[in-house]
């Protein structure tokens, strides 16, 4: 009697604890068999790369583009750039926990992200970039604490950029370009002060710009350029973004005039304001961007005299103004 009950205590404790035990006790044969579900989920492997080079009679470690760490032997980066592989990405992959690097740029890629690759903690670069995936950019990116680089550009990514992202506040380089990303930008992505470069380019994005409400002193480029993208430029945009160097807002639906925070921008080599409905002056201070290179406002509404400021540009190798209403010389 006393002997069941103990058993039956064990089995219940046994039982309990068995599903947390299974998830943290992975072991270089779990990132084995998650290799191998991917490697079945290639439904075309034109270089015949993995096909071959994936074998379970070599360690998973000497696998063609997986790398282990040095002392746990574990997965910590998947590199298959460029294999023209055709395929969907599986669940398991979110069984990779030590991966921090993930590379599948130009293959074929398609369908969505699984849910599961929230799972990989570590993540610290995900490139997606030239692949043919689908659906909306998920919202659980915005849980991967540790990801420094997202690369989503040149697919089929529809919906909403989620609010989320702006939680990755280690997050340097965004870049969504050539989606169809619609909506408009969510006012936490200018709240990640870490953020170096975002390219939200060539998408169909609207509303207004979001104001920047801290200083992003890393900050060098930021790309909308061929969206949606209307109202005017927040007139403190530039007040605290003093390392910029690539502004590029053009084929927009932009109004009003250049503010004038944008002349605190010292670094800036590159103005694209292109194809707009901007208005007002081109204002001297523009002859202090002494970093200038490409100034690109044509096809606006601006008006009054170019400043003879420009020729200070000592750097300026492109100026287009054309289809403006300037006068004078
Ligand atoms: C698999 O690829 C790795 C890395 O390129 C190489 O060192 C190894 O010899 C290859 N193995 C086979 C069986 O082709
Ligand atoms: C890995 O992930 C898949 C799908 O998410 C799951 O079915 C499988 O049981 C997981 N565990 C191991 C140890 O492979
Ligand atoms: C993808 O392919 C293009 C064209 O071949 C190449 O320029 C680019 O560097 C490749 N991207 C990566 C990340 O290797
Ligand atoms: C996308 O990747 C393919 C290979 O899958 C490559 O041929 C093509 O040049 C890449 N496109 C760009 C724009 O990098
Ligand atoms: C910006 O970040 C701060 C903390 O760093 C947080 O309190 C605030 O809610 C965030 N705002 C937005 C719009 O995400
Ligand atoms: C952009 O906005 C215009 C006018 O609001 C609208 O007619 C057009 O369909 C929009 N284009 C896209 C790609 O969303
Ligand atoms: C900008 O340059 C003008 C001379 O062209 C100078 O008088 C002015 O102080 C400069 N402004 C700043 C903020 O550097
Ligand atoms: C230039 O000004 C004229 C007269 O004010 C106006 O009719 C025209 O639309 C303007 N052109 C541009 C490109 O702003
Ligand atoms: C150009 O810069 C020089 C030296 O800083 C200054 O003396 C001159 O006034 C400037 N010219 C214009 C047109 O701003």
């Amino acid at each position: 009697m006393g002997n069941t009950f103990l058993n039956l205590a064990l089995l219940i404790i046994f039982h309990f604890s068995m599903p947390t035990f299974s998830m943290k006790f992975t072991t270089i044969l779990t990132d084995q068999s998650a290799l191998l579900a991917l490697k079945d989920h290639f439904i075309h492997d034109p270089k015949n790369v993995l096909t071959i080079n994936w074998s379970t009679s070599a360690p998973v470690c000497n696998w063609f583009g997986v790398s282990c760490g040095s002392k746990h032997r574990r997965v910590t980066a998947l590199d298959l750039t460029g294999l023209g592989l055709v395929g969907t990405l599986p669940p398991h992959l979110g069984n990779l926990s030590f991966l921090s690097l993930l590379f599948v740029t130009n293959n074929s890629f398609y369908s969505g992200l699984p849910v599961q690759l929230s799972n990989l903690r570590r993540l610290k670069y995900l490139s997606c970039g030239n692949n043919s995936f689908s659906g909306e950019i998920p919202s659980w990116l915005g849980s991967l604490t540790e990801l420094r680089r997202l690369f989503l550009y040149q697919n089929n990514f529809k919906g909403v950029i989620p609010f989320s992202l702006g939680y990755l506040s280690k997050l340097e380089i965004l870049s969504l370009y050539e989606n169809q990303v619609s909506g408009s930008i969510p006012s936490s992505i200018f709240n990640v002060s870490s953020l170096q470069k975002i390219d939200l380019s060539d998408n169909t994005l609207s509303g207004s710009i979001p104001s920047v409400p801290r200083a992003l002193l890393s900050l060098e480029l930021i790309d909308f350029a061929s969206n949606n993208l209307s109202g005017h430029i927040p007139k403190d945009m530039f007040d605290h973004l003093p390392n910029l160097k690539e502004l590029s807002l053009g084929l927009n639906l932009l109004s009003g005039t250049i503010p004038a925070s944008l002349f605190k921008c010292k670094e800036l080599q590159l103005l694209s304001l292109v194809y707009n409905k901007m208005e007002g002056s081109l204002p001297i201070e523009i002859g202090n961007l002494s970093m200038l290179q490409y100034i690109y406002i044509g096809r606006n509404h601006f008006e009054g005299e170019i400043p003879k400021q420009i020729v200070n540009l000592t750097l300026l190798t492109l100026f287009d103004c054309c289809q403006n209403n300037f006068t004078g010389e």
